[in-house]
């Protein structure tokens, strides 16, 4: 199966890309930032996983069909999109700024919609597939001090279940994970030292995985994954 990572460069995107390349899946890794790709492919080939690269800031429309069009290329074809890119800014509605706000909106809602509208054609080319789009517990929800970021999120829960009713006939199942915490670095907030009770990236691949190998005709159209463990108290 050749599947197309969104944010793979860092956290939970790199846990999924090599979690499902070790499974054996080919993976297409999206992100900016070509160095941090190019150290995780390393990686992937090193312990003999399949892999491309292509960067690509996904709030530009243009930008974002060119790399998922030069993934495609070189994977010869796509079979599932993982839209996981995210930002998350934890402010309040004082302290947020007007530009924070489009930051945001920009990379979750906009770049999810691009990134989707780009991998469509490929998807139908092979005949149908699997989007899985990120959410966020905070996609369903409130979470008071971080109103913008789970106004993204929301925003990407009611694309993606939407999405899942679009593209049933067409072949094309679209799942959404709603994710608690999980162990990446612009998640750590506060003083948290011990981040040893989240979950961890790979764990969310497994999950992917689990989506992208259910039983033909079946669809796993919504998931949460969470911490089983508290955090321990400050
Ligand atoms: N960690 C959590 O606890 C948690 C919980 C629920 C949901 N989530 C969601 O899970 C997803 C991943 O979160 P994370 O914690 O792994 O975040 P992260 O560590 O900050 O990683 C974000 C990834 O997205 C990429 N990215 C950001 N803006 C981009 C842009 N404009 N164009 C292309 N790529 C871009 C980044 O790569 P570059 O900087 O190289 O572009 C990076 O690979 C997000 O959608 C987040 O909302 C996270």
């Amino acid at each position: 199966m050749k599947v197309i990572v969104t944010g793979a460069s860092k956290g939970i995107g790199r846990g999924i890309a090599t979690y499902l390349a070790m499974d054996g899946m080919t993976v297409g890794l999206l992100a900016r930032s070509q160095e941090l790709l190019e150290d995780l492919a390393q990686g992937i080939r090193d312990q003999g996983g399949a892999c491309e690269t292509a960067a690509c800031d996904l709030r530009d429309l243009d930008a974002t069909t060119g790399a998922i069009g030069e993934l495609a290329d070189k994977l010869e074809g796509v079979d599932a999109l993982v839209n996981n890119a995210g930002l998350v800014i934890r402010k309040n509605v004082f302290d947020l700024s007007p530009e924070e706000w489009r930051r945001m909106i920009e990379t979750n809602v906009n770049g999810v919609f691009y990134a989707t509208r780009a991998a469509l054609p490929h998807l139908q080319r092979s005949g149908g597939g699997h989007i899985i789009n990120i959410s966020s517990i905070s996609g369903k929800l409130p979470l008071p001090g971080g109103s913008g970021y789970a106004a993204s999120k929301y925003a990407v829960t009611g694309f993606s279940l939407s999405l899942f009713q679009e593209l049933r006939d067409h072949n094309i199942t679209v799942s959404t994970i709603y994710p608690g915490s999980v162990d990446s670095e612009s998640h750590r907030h506060g003083d948290q030292t011990d981040t040893s009770w989240k979950v961890a990236p790979e764990d969310v691949g497994k999950v992917c995985r689990d989506i992208l190998t259910a039983a033909s005709g079946t669809a796993i159209s919504e998931l949460e994954i969470r911490p089983l463990r508290r955090p321990p108290k400050s």
